[in-house]
């Protein structure tokens, strides 16, 4: 991300509860915070920006959009790296954050995005639609983290 900031890919991170999604979401919002300020790129004549993030928890993101807090769309298109904490949690049964989704994803498809999600691959299309399965795999790194044992339930 620091050495190509406008060339990047989606990171999707998926497992069970307690193995560490959040915790490594997190850490990367920490790292931007830290060294994003001395990222410097240029994407429009005469407009220097550094490297920034956005950070959704994806239920929290579903009640924005529910009362109508349309403008965080473009935010979430527009940043350097888009964070997407668990994706798939929380009550969309208009499916307004699906087609949301679905966009942000199309217009993000060579920018840095991670998104962590407590489904398993096995069952996205079933769960976020086949459009936004789809776009899961284009440009794109998966990591299953489903072997990972609970840290939680390990450190009690
Ligand atoms: N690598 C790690 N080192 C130390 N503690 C960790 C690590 N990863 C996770 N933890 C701790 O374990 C707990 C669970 O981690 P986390 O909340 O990131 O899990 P999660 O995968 O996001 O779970 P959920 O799907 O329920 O949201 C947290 O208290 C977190 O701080
Ligand atoms: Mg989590």
């Amino acid at each position: 991300m620091a050495r190509s900031p406008l060339a990047g890919r989606l990171l999707l991170l998926s497992g069970e509860s307690g193995s560490g999604k959040t915790h490594c979401a997190k850490a990367v919002r920490e790292w931007i915070r830290a060294a994003g300020g001395s990222v410097k790129f240029i994407r429009r004549v005469n407009h220097v920006e550094s490297l920034s993030c956005v950070f959704w928890h994806w239920p929290a993101l579903l009640d924005t959009l529910k009362n109508g807090g349309w403008d965080v769309v473009e935010d979430m298109m527009e940043t350097p790296c888009l964070i997407i904490d668990e994706l798939g949690g929380g009550h969309d049964p208009s499916a307004v954050g699906t087609d949301k989704l679905c966009q942000i994803l199309s217009r993000r498809e060579r920018r840095w995005t991670l998104v962590t999600t407590n489904i398993v691959q096995s069952a996205w299309e079933e769960k976020f639609d086949r459009r936004v399965a789809s776009r899961f795999f284009r440009n794109s790194t998966h990591v299953d983290l489903s072997d990972v044992p609970d840290f939680s339930l390990h450190a009690a």
